[in-house]
């Protein structure tokens, strides 16, 4: 069976992930309430990561932010990427079929650009979109031109404390 691919991601009420300089400090707002909004079980649930260069700019400021994940870093401009993980530039579809042939079974694809060219391949099967209640204003879109209509079916949804609302759905069509 091929991998499940999977989305899970924190937006603003306006659709942004990031501020434009990438700072994520307005995460916090939800923090402190004693949830981690099912993200242990769902990295748990996880073997390998594909994510985009400017995620990955910002996950590696941290030591070992993925332990014991495969991690794939999707860039053009890199020669590089830090020990233990992958660098990788392109056809996404191959990528896919080489990471299933080495037996991932749940992968989680992160980074705006990055889930929209995933989604524009109608190789995601799940979504998780936690909205933080913010307008931000400006920023890094969660979604690019998909150019795409792709059904999603909600699967859940439930609010916290917080105020954070949690959205999942499944996205591929089968
Ligand atoms: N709110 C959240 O939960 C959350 C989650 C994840 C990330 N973020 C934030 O969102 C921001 C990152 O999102 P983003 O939309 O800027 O982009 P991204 O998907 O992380 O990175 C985009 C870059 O990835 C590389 N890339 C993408 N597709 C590629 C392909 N097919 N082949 C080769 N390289 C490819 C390109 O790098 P090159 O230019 O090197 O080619 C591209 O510029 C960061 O600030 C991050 O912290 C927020």
């Amino acid at each position: 069976m091929r991998p499940i691919v999977s989305v899970y991601i924190a937006a603003s009420v306006d659709g942004y992930i990031a501020r434009k300089d990438h700072s994520l400090d307005w995460l916090d707002r939800v923090g402190g309430f004693g949830d981690d909004y099912g993200f242990k079980d769902f990295l748990s649930s996880v073997d390998t990561l594909i994510i985009g260069r400017n995620t990955y700019a910002v996950a590696t400021t941290v030591p070992d932010p993925y332990p014991g994940k495969r991690v794939v870093v999707l860039s053009r401009q890199l020669d590089s990427v830090r020990e233990g993980m992958e660098l990788y530039r392109g056809d996404l579809k191959e990528l896919l079929s080489k990471l299933h042939k080495e037996g991932a079974k749940h992968i989680w694809v992160d980074g705006g650009s990055t889930i929209s060219q995933f989604l524009a391949l109608h190789a995601v099967d799940r979504m998780t979109i936690s909205l933080i209640p913010l307008i931000l204003g400006d920023g890094l879109p969660l979604f690019n031109v998909v150019g795409k209509e792709i059904p999603c079916r909600l699967v859940s949804s439930q609010s916290y404390p917080s105020g954070l609302v949690q959205l999942r759905y499944e996205t591929a069509e089968k």
